[in-house]
């Protein structure tokens, strides 16, 4: 692996390597699997939701643990400036699969503030789903302003701007294996 990496105009530095990845994403799988082999009613298929685009890898290395019958499906949040108090409006693009009465797991990269999960959050209610729980890669609790429960983290860390694992930077960096961080010069 490449000890550092030039993405527009910052250098990242490796921080976490693949095969600590691995290990998170194991663990977080193990603890799904215990989980929804009790919550799994016969004939019941739960849906594993990525969101894209930085959950495409993750969402790829977690499926490939997850012992259980299940779907899985891909949601887009778009965001953009809009009329209305907040200036802000976000829709779900792609939501075809039937999610009433259905256990929905929704799989991020990273939860920052909170904000992009939850106006996703709030899309799905109004689909009707049986539950909702989060899958992310990367919790950031020192940013985190919300009060939903984000229930599986495979790993946590501080107030800093990663890439790597389907994470960018302006859109650069997705491809990486390892996780890089940012530095000061
Ligand atoms: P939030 O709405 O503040 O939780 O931010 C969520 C979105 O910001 C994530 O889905 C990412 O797209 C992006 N983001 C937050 N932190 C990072 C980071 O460290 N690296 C890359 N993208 C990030
Ligand atoms: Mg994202």
């Amino acid at each position: 692996m490449k000890k550092t990496v030039k993405l527009h105009d910052r250098t990242f530095r490796v921080m976490i390597p693949a095969d600590e990845l691995d290990r998170a994403i194991d663990r977080v799988a193990t603890l799904i699997n215990a989980d929804y082999a009790d919550k799994v009613g016969e004939g019941e298929t739960p849906l594993f939701l990525g969101v894209l685009n930085g959950a495409f890898m993750f969402m790829s290395e977690l499926m490939k643990k997850v012992e259980f019958n299940c779907e899985l499906s891909f949601v887009k949040l778009a965001s953009y400036s809009g009329m209305g108090s907040t200036g802000k409006v976000s829709e779900l693009i792609g939501l075809r699969n039937n999610v009433e009465g259905r256990h929905v797991i929704i799989v991020e990269d990273i939860v920052d503030t909170g904000e992009s999960m939850e106006h996703l959050l709030r899309s799905l209610e109004g689909h009707k789903p049986a539950s909702v729980e989060i899958v992310t890669l990367f919790f950031k609790p020192g940013a985190f302003k919300k009060n939903f429960p984000v229930k599986y983290r495979a790993l946590e860390i501080g107030n800093e701007f990663i890439v790597g694992f389907g994470l960018d930077y302006n859109e650069l960096g997705r491809n990486f294996k390892d996780i890089y961080v940012v530095t000061n010069n």
